[in-house]
């Protein structure tokens, strides 16, 4: 049965004719204030130089009940583990931050570190790792604990906490939520709220309107149903994502995603178990645009299903393409693969002939994939063409779900593997406030995708992950 349910704080703002959007999730980390000095004879100190840096990009998961595996509180916890925190900041490991500096233009968030603050860490842990002066301290970091972008107007949570074991594998879990929205509503802030930071690793919430989750619901025992990729059901848009260490991030000024009328809401939780049984029930808060709209944002799946990854090969290349049908803005991007995968870089050919390059993953991770602002929109004009590129690694590495490797093809389980950049796009010029402006993006790319001879060279409607 539906083991959820919505609870409304407030209001139905701005009902209108939505088709479907999708979801710009911000890490928000705040670059660190103090860095100290680089080089010269002082010795970094903790107080002075390395605590402003481990509380600007490490305590948002590395504290007392969140997802990093230790606290790095105070002088004893970080100097106890001086040479692991060198070595995984020198070799980038940490903070998880995947995209390769410079590839495409400057994103949003980004939370990794400067060479400057890795000099400091570096020298720190070289000079013997002085704590310094008292005074030098700065005042502990404060986490908020609420809402961080206030009220939400509509709260969406499911029914019943869901008990984790202790070990296993890892958890994909997808709870359905009636909204009960009487009207269509545009969303301009999804907020998430992790029940047990301690096992949720990120979560993604997924828009449907045809009942499938519920009756895979009620064919599941327990709260929700297990589903890898996705919720496994016809999707008509999303809500985003929460990944470890995001903040809340709302969209530009002026952009919204819809949710229709009646939808469900699925949160698909990634768990990954802790040692013990762990409780968890994940919330979102929903923030209505309270400011006029005049782009909806979209999201297209530049994807192919012509997956053929011969076992024993370490470098299988997969290749899909997309050619812009209108002119667009690109605000983020969303490279996904499943456990074979190991790079995939997103490039531009404008109809100009000219190259260029919007992101690139070199050691993909399933554990973390995120989805990545642009720092400013990306304009694609019409004829534009997007290639995604994708590595897959075949031979018998500990995520090879298959052992001994075998053939993979194409597919939604985690035994297959999928090669999908999705690009969350808005119309260019597009201003629903003036009159006779029509929401049409989704109905162009449904347009192209009904043209083409290859139904599967992207995807402007099923967003499965
Ligand atoms: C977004 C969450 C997150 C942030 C931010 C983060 N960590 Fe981690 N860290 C983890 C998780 C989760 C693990 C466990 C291993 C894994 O899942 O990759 C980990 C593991 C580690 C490890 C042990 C494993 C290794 O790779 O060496 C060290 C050391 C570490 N983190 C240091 C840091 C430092 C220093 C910072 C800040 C500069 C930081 N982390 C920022 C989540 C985070």
């Amino acid at each position: 049965m539906p083991t959820s349910t919505a609870r409304s704080a407030g209001r139905l703002f701005a009902p209108r004719r939505l088709l479907l959007l999708g979801v710009i999730l911000g890490s928000g980390l705040k670059p660190a204030s103090a860095g100290g000095p680089t080089s010269g004879l002082a010795t970094p100190t903790f107080n002075r130089d390395v605590a402003p840096i481990l509380q600007a990009r490490c305590l948002v998961c590395h504290r007392r009940g969140q997802v990093g595996p230790f606290p790095l509180e105070t002088f004893e916890q970080a100097g106890k583990r001086g040479l692991d925190i060198a070595e995984a900041v020198e070799e980038r490991r940490m903070p998880p931050w995947k995209p390769v500096a410079g590839f495409g233009p400057k994103l949003a968030h980004d939370r990794s570190l400067t060479t400057g603050e890795v000099n400091v860490i570096r020298k720190w842990v070289e000079g013997g790792m002085p704590r310094g002066g008292d005074r030098d301290l700065p005042m502990p970091r404060t986490f908020e604990d609420g809402w961080s972008l206030g009220t939400p107007d509509l709260i969406l949570e499911p029914l019943e906490d869901y008990v984790l074991a202790a070990s296993g594998p890892d958890v994909y879990r997808c709870f359905v939520i009636p909204t009960d929205l009487p009207a269509d509503v545009y969303i301009s802030a999804v907020e998430y709220r992790p029940g047990n930071p301690r096992v949720v690793h990120h979560v993604m919430a997924l828009v449907e309107t045809g009942r499938q989750a519920r009756a895979k619901d009620l064919a599941d025992p327990g709260p929700g149903y297990t589903s890898f990729s996705g919720a496994g059901v016809d999707i008509v848009g999303d809500l985003g994502g929460w990944a470890a260490g995001n903040d809340a991030a709302r969209l530009p000024e002026g952009v919204a995603r819809a949710l229709p009328k009646g939808a469900d809401v699925i949160l698909q939780v990634h768990y990954h178990p802790s040692g013990k049984a762990e409780v968890d029930r994940t919330r979102i808060g929903l923030h209505f645009a309270k400011t006029p709209i005049r782009q909806t944002l979209q999201w297209v799946g530049v994807t192919t299903h012509d997956i053929q990854i011969p076992p024993d090969r370490n470098r299988v290349e997969v290749r899909a393409r997309w050619t812009v049908p209108v002119d667009v803005e690109v605000l983020s991007a969303a490279p996904h693969m499943h456990q074979l995968g190991r790079e995939m870089r997103i490039t531009v050919t404008h109809p100009s002939g000219r190259t260029s390059n919007l992101i690139r993953v070199s050691d993909w991770d399933p554990a973390w994939q995120g989805t990545y602002s642009f720092d400013r929109p990306i304009r694609l004009v019409r004829g534009s063409i997007v290639e995604v590129v994708a590595h897959y690694d075949n031979s018998a590495h500990p995520r090879n779900p298959n052992q001994p490797p075998k053939l993979v093809k194409y597919g939604v389980e985690s035994f297959d593997e999928m090669c999908v950049g999705y690009l969350g796009i808005v119309k260019t010029g597009q201003d629903l406030t003036q009159p006779n402006q029509k929401d049409d993006l989704f109905a162009i790319l449904l347009d192209q995708h009904r043209r083409m001879r290859y139904r599967e060279q992207f995807a402007p409607v099923r967003r499965r992950r």
